[in-house]
């Protein structure tokens, strides 16, 4: 359902949320530009940005995102690691594909998957993508932006020509009306529950549970290094991805400039 987001709807809809301010737009270059931003000026923590359209969204890895108003969500909710989680940044990284995934459960009743690090699939096409960053003065961690990208009706999914990757949206595997503006707040409801379990056990046990191709042979890529082969096995305490080695070793590879690919090499693109 095409419901018209604004400010008031969205403090209105979100009141039981801590979210301490909503900064909404008709229009902006990069919801995650200004969070990061406001992140440097002492923002608090689960501050909003959220926009109808994007003028230079981003991605991962350099790539553009495309926001088309009114079908899709895009929003970035800035985050304030504490002293002992500055050491498992990574971690930040999964939170919002998990909390897409169990949004997406909540209101479909369908199984979504995270390709690692956190692009979201159903039926293994992506639905969503998520673009963590830091925000460091100098030594200094002023915040984390996580960014949210959510294709939530057909309007919203780019022609497959203008695609690295087989796209859907939400209500394309979902039975009931999805109204946007209640999936936000439910996205906000994880992203806000899933941030207090960071570094727990749970937090990954859940994580793993949605990943894509567990079991599975994959390869990894970077733009400038070797590819790499094994077979995914999950992800460590900071949210490295671990491998199965063909010598037996386990081995586990950052979050950086990486490409997952299942073994079927062109099922699965980044
Ligand atoms: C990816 O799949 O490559 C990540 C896409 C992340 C897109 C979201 S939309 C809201 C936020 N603002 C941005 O500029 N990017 C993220």
């Amino acid at each position: 359902m095409s419901v018209k987001l604004s400010k008031e709807s969205i403090q209105k809809t979100a009141k039981d949320l801590p979210i301490p301010q909503v900064h909404f737009f008709e229009e902006i270059d990069s919801t995650n530009e200004y969070a990061l931003k406001l992140a440097g000026e002492q923002a608090e923590e689960f501050t909003l940005v959220i926009a109808e359209r994007q003028t230079a969204g981003r991605g991962r890895q350099g790539r553009r995102w495309v926001t088309t108003p009114g079908t899709s969500l895009a929003f970035t909710l800035i985050l304030k690691p504490g002293e002992p989680e500055v050491d498992h940044l990574g971690l930040f990284s999964l939170l919002g594909g998990l909390a897409v995934c169990q949004t997406i459960h909540k209101f479909c009743a369908v199984d979504a998957q995270v390709k690692w690090p956190n692009d979201v699939l159903l039926e293994n096409k992506k639905t969503a993508g998520i673009l963590a960053e830091a925000c460091w003065q100098g030594e200094r961690l002023a915040g984390v932006v996580l960014g949210i990208g959510i294709n939530l009706m057909p309007g919203s999914v780019p022609p497959p020509d203008a695609l690295l990757f087989p796209a859907t949206c939400v209500q394309a595997h979902c039975s009931r009306d999805v109204n946007r503006l209640d999936f936000l707040i439910a996205v906000l409801g994880e992203v806000i529950h899933l941030r207090r379990t960071i570094l727990e056990n749970a937090f990954l046990e859940e994580y793993t549970r949605h990943l894509a191709f567990i079991g599975e042979q994959v390869r990894l890529s970077g733009r400038s290094s070797e590819s790499v082969s094994g077979v995914l096995s999950g992800v460590d305490g900071n949210g490295q991805l671990l491998l199965q080695m063909e010598t037996g070793e386990q081995e586990s590879f950052p979050i950086g400039d990486l490409h997952l690919r299942s073994g079927e090499d062109n099922k699965i693109t980044d």
